[in-house]
């Protein structure tokens, strides 16, 4: 079975968020299962910067508004599956993925409909054809557009299925009307049926209405899109395709993702020995410059893009009652930024209970998720979350709001059965957050309740190989169906 994986990030070339983990490991897993993968990325100058060592392997002629273009294809040999990169220098090879400090790029729609329509014509340039293309988010939705539209007739793709996996719809990518006229299809696209969405463009809406089967990233999440309350508008659309909606929970590289192993760490820890955990903890509060005394007191910490998902106010509103408990908080994040500066602000303010770095840092997020003793993800709505899955292999507590896969992979810990992982809670309050975190660090004060909890966390199993036979065998339903 060929499939072609096309989305607008994967590590280890490029990473704004979780969307990049799982684009770049579920091949892997796929590829072990006799899946034949391709992934098509844009050549952006992030990955140039990498100094990778690419092959030229083909060049794409087509026309794109109203100019021929000649797109480079780049191959990197050195994965276990096909990586190809789509160069366009006039769209790729600037600062900021999607975008800067200032805001998104003005011409995103124009980038990514490009990247989709040009992945596909690689595809017929490599001859790679697919049994189905598989497209994850807004950036890679046209591309089912063009299938529809552009490539009906086209014997190459005769017979070619598609999935397309929402990670996210908060982000639709929305546009002027106008863009239609500009990215190789007919108006009829312009339809509340198709890609009109009060008045605008909806990318996001061409996955949703065009593909054979759609998944999303947690059975959860998937149920809550069809409520209005997380459907960000798109409910109605998401209901009635429900028959062929899916959700099929991510998983993890638990091989990158190892305490015993992982190179970010100064030190390393396991389930029988968690001695390097506790330097770890003393080696975070070292660089937050917390005093020392704080080793003995509860440390939390948060890994996260700075946006309103996040629940960062809800977590602000809180930190004062958290502080008077004795609650330590480290924070590592990047992007909205009116959250960057309120964050910056407050640890002005309270400097021996709050760090805060602004960056977007592999190594420091590691130490974090290693040294912490709890987790915290108070997010709005969480179509999966990686983190507090990272946490738990790292027995760093998780306190998360029931919410998506958040829902799914926390189960509260009981300390009269001693079952469960984590802490969580239902409302979108300040006092529903606190009252999880009081209750982590109740728990926290028994030290054999907090062992054992631990234990429970890391014993936990969240690897790849069972989301990636969930998705083989979607695949195989989605080729076998009418
Ligand atoms: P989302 O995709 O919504 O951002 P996930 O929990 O699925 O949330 O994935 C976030 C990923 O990005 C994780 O791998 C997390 O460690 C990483 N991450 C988020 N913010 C940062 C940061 N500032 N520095 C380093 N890694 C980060
Ligand atoms: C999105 C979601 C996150 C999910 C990730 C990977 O960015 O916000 O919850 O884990 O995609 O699927």
């Amino acid at each position: 079975m060929k499939i072609a994986f096309l989305a607008s990030e994967a590590i280890p070339y490029v990473k704004t968020g979780g969307l990049a983990d799982v684009v770049g490991t579920l091949p892997h897993y796929l590829t072990r299962l006799g899946l034949e993968m391709s992934l098509f990325l844009p050549l952006y100058l992030d990955v140039k910067k990498k100094n990778l060592a690419l092959t030229p392997v083909a060049e794409i002629k087509a026309s794109w508004q109203g100019k021929e273009v000649i797109c480079p294809l780049w191959e990197d040999k050195s994965s276990e599956f096909r990586v190809f990169f789509l160069q366009h220098d006039a769209y790729y090879s600037r600062e900021g993925v999607y975008g800067t400090s200032a805001g998104d790029h003005p011409d995103n729609a124009d980038r990514f409909a490009f990247y989709s329509l040009f992945s596909l014509l690689a595809m017929k340039t490599l001859n790679f054809k697919p049994d189905i293309i598989h497209a994850h988010d807004w950036q890679a939705a046209l591309s089912l557009a063009y299938l529809r539209y552009l490539f009906k007739k086209d014997p190459f793709f005769e017979g070619t299925k598609s999935l397309f996996t929402i990670h996210n719809l908060a982000y639709q990518g929305l546009f002027p009307p106008e863009v239609i006229g500009r990215i190789n299809l007919p108006p009829d696209v312009f339809h509340w049926q198709e890609m009109e969405f009060y008045g605008q463009v909806n990318f996001l809406k061409a996955g949703l209405v065009y593909a054979d089967a759609i998944s999303t990233v947690s059975p959860t999440y998937s149920r809550e899109i069809q409520q209005p309350e997380f459907g960000f508008g798109l409910d109605g659309v998401l209901r009635e395709r429900s028959k062929v909606l899916f959700g099929i929970l991510n998983g993890i590289d638990i091989s990158s993702w190892d305490p015993e192993t992982d190179p970010c760490l100064p030190y390393h820890f396991h389930r029988q020995d968690l001695s390097g955990k506790k330097k770890c903890k003393a080696e975070l509060l070292r660089l937050f410059n917390f005093p020392s005394e704080s080793l003995s007191r509860p440390l939390a910490g948060m890994v996260s893009r700075l946006a309103d998902q996040k629940g960062f106010d809800l977590l602000v509103a809180s930190l004062d009652e958290l502080f008077s408990l004795g609650l330590r908080l480290v924070i590592l994040g990047q992007g909205d930024k009116k959250y960057q500066d309120l964050l910056l602000k407050l640890q002005e303010e309270k400097r021996d209970f709050l760090g805060v770095k602004i960056a977007f840092d592999e190594s420091l997020a590691r130490l974090i998720i290693a040294g912490s003793d709890l987790f915290l993800i108070p997010s709005r709505f969480e179509p999966c979350g990686l983190t507090q899955m990272y946490s738990l292999r790292y027995g760093t507590i998780p306190v998360v709001r029931a919410v998506g896969g958040l829902e799914d992979t926390i189960e509260e810990f009981d300390p009269v059965t001693l079952k469960g992982n984590g802490f969580k809670f239902k409302e979108y309050s300040v006092a529903s957050l606190i009252g999880a975190i009081k209750r982590a660090m109740a728990i926290y004060e028994q030290p054999a309740l907090w062992s054992r909890l631990i234990q429970n966390a890391m014993a936990a199993d969240f690897s790849w190989e069972r989301a990636a036979r969930e998705y083989a065998e979607l695949y195989q339903r989605i080729i076998i169906s009418e």
